[in-house]
């Protein structure tokens, strides 16, 4: 089993460098999956309300031989609960579904800017630790000015902001603003997706010259920039081929090249949190 480095959050919590996204993985055969990942040496679950997967993520961490306390457990808020006392009450259905009595991270899905409630669900989930029914707080998919505005309206920054950030979207000024405000980046669709990324020439000729896979170069470039990435994987030879990832060691030139493969139509589905919405 490996022991997967950790980095602490702005609020204490040691978090580890690379986690499990769990979109997709469902039924009995998620429950197995999300349970080899734990015995491999995952601790860092990425479920949503949206994935449908909570009651099997909470299975799987009663069924997993890790100690609770060990887990990470992540849920979202989805965007049809923004609000305060709606995203209180989404925060106590996630619970019903995970079959915990805590969340430990607990994230706002989209921001929605449209509709614009996000500050109001932030201010519940600002409470809802206060009231110790989840111990992390953070967000996904918000921009700097998403940031500012809840730093201005409620004085209290994310821990957390997971965002879509692969080689073809590699969102060095995210980065830049979240590192600069002491909120860590995770990586969304990490590998890509399942797109072309992988056969990159760039990405195979590093993963040839490095001794490594081409989702183990991926996975380096985004811990050599300081980003968390959850990829999904559903059997155990993957899950394990993704932490070889932290024995992987860039060059700054490796680094560089890869994040040259940017593009600015870089999003996987063109989904830009200015504009888009999602419930
Ligand atoms: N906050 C948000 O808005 C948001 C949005 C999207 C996703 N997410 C989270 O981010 C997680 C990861 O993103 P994702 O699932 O979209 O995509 P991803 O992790 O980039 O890619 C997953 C795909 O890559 C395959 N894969 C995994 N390891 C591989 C390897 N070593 N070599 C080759 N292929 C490999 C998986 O296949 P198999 O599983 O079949 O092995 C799966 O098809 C999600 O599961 C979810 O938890 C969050």
């Amino acid at each position: 089993m490996v022991t997967i480095p950790t980095v602490p959050l702005r609020d204490g919590v040691a978090f580890p460098q690379l986690g499990l996204g769990t979109y997709n993985l469902r039924g009995a055969e998620g429950v197995d999956a999300i349970v080899s990942a734990t015995a491999v040496g995952y601790r860092l679950l990425d479920s949503a309300v949206n994935y449908e997967n909570e009651r099997e993520v909470g299975e799987a961490v009663r069924r997993s031989d890790v100690d609770r306390d060990e887990l990470i457990v992540t849920t979202k808020v989805p965007g049809r609960d923004h609000g305060y006392q709606e995203t209180l009450d989404s925060a106590a259905g996630s619970l019903e579904r995970l079959g915990l009595d805590r969340i430990d991270l607990y994230l706002i899905h989209w921001p929605n800017p449209i509709t614009d409630r996000y500050v109001e669900a932030w201010t519940a989930l600002i409470e809802a630790q206060q009231r110790g029914l989840v111990r992390s707080i953070g967000v996904c998919n918000f921009l700097p000015e998403h940031l500012d505005r809840l730093q201005r309206e409620t004085g209290v920054l994310p821990a957390v902001n997971q965002v879509e950030l692969h080689p073809y979207f590699p969102q060095a000024e995210q980065l830049a603003y979240d590192a600069g405000h002491g909120i860590l980046t995770e990586s969304w669709s990490p590998l890509g997706r399942g797109n072309d990324l992988l056969n990159n020439p760039t990405v195979v000729r590093v993963a040839e010259t490095v001794g490594a896979t081409p989702g183990q170069v991926v996975l380096a470039w985004h811990l050599a920039r300081g980003a968390v990435p959850v990829p999904k994987a559903a059997s155990d030879a993957r899950q394990i081929e993704n932490l070889g990832a932290l024995d992987v060691t860039l060059t700054p030139g490796d680094v560089e090249a890869i994040t040259a493969l940017g593009r600015p139509d870089g999003r996987l589905h063109g989904l830009d949190p200015a504009t888009y919405e999602e419930f």
